[in-house]
């Protein structure tokens, strides 16, 4: 397994699933290592500390397997996938600032480690190398994904911060938010990816739809998680969203309920958050069927993301894409 620790390998192994897509990922793991290690003092502990606390490597494989649907990999397509994976990075050590988060993949955030100080020029160093490699393997349109997607990503978490503790806010507005926060930087390393690989400009647009229904089910899950998962299966704190006044699908659905509305806006607005009303807050969400029906949302997206493949011919990269989808799926259940 190159240079990963056994421990990152077993956890690669339950991300992906056949040999071929676990080379890649490991392939992808190690560039991903040595850029960072590249780095020096505090940039470098910042970064080895997290990448080597895991994650999924969703972008990176999504580049990678959009792009084998329309040529052949190559060291541009490998470079990409790196890139997206350390933007990704850098706006999780930013967005864990922004959010004053403890813990991220069951780890210290960078913020909590070296404080908000080196965690923002932390995170300034990570986009900044992400153009840098892309920059140096002459990927001009990449770069230019690139940074379209980022300054959607800025975009995205400037209107959430303008929508906290806003129990009004529309459903439209909800979408707005989660399509520039996320779904558009799955979107762009989709449409890289398939770019890179030689792929015309109008697939790449197709390819990128799936990407972009594929990161609406991603946030919506993880909205989802914040006001029901299991803290431990997260790796971070739960509530986190809720009581910053972030108004998630669940919260957005149930603040439409007439039975429901006096009382979760009186809350919101009260800010009433002790244990107990957080886990009253749980159960409402739950018996009024605000959960099921945000579940069906994200589930409908994600059978939108395969309509849009199944337009593609048959392939074993076809089949991975399809199957993050229903991965995906099962981490919601
Ligand atoms: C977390 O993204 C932030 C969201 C967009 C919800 P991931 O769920 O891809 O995080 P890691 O990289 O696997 O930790
Ligand atoms: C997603 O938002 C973060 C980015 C897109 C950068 P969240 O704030 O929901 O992500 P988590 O829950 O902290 O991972
Ligand atoms: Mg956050
Ligand atoms: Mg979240």
């Amino acid at each position: 397994m190159g240079t990963l620790t056994s421990e990152r390998s077993s956890e690669l192994q339950s991300i992906v699933w056949d040999s071929s897509s676990l080379e890649v990922a490991v392939m992808i793991e190690a560039e991903l290592t040595k850029v960072v290690d590249d780095g020096r003092g505090t940039i470098r502990d910042i970064g080895l500390h997290s990448l080597n606390a895991g994650g999924k490597r969703v972008r990176p494989l999504l580049v990678w397997y959009s792009g084998l649907m329309f040529g052949a990999p190559s060291e541009a397509l490998k470079r990409t996938a790196v890139a997206v994976e350390l933007i990704h990075m850098a706006s999780l050590i930013h967005d864990d600032v922004i959010d004053g988060s403890e813990l991220r993949r069951n780890r210290p955030t960078a913020q909590k480690n070296w404080g908000c100080h080196r965690a923002v020029l932390g995170g300034d160093f990570f986009f900044a190398k992400a153009f840098g490699v892309l920059a140096e393997t002459g990927l001009v349109k990449t770069l230019e994904i690139m940074a379209q997607a980022v300054q959607e990503m800025c975009r995205g978490e400037i209107l959430q911060a303008a929508d906290q503790f806003n129990t009004g806010v529309s459903l439209e507005r909800y979408y707005e938010r989660i399509t520039k926060k996320t779904a558009v930087l799955l979107e762009a390393s989709c449409k890289a990816g398939a770019l890179v690989a030689g792929a015309p400009e109008s697939e790449a647009e197709t390819i990128g739809r799936f990407g972009l229904n594929l990161g609406l089910a991603f946030q919506i899950t993880d909205d989802i998680l914040d006001l029901c998962g299991d803290e431990a299966k997260m790796g971070k704190a739960k509530y986190a969203d809720l009581t910053k006044g972030n108004i998630t699908l669940p919260l957005a659905l149930l603040l439409k309920e007439e039975g429901y509305r006096d009382w979760i806006n009186t809350v919101i607005k009260e800010r009433e958050f002790n244990r107990a009303q957080l886990e009253r807050i749980e159960s409402t969400l739950r018996e009024s069927g605000a959960i099921e029906r945000a579940f069906a949302i994200g589930a409908a997206h994600l059978e939108e993301a395969r309509k849009i493949l199944s337009g593609f011919a048959d392939s074993s990269q076809r089949r991975f894409l399809s199957d993050l989808t229903y991965m995906l799926q099962a981490r919601a259940n």
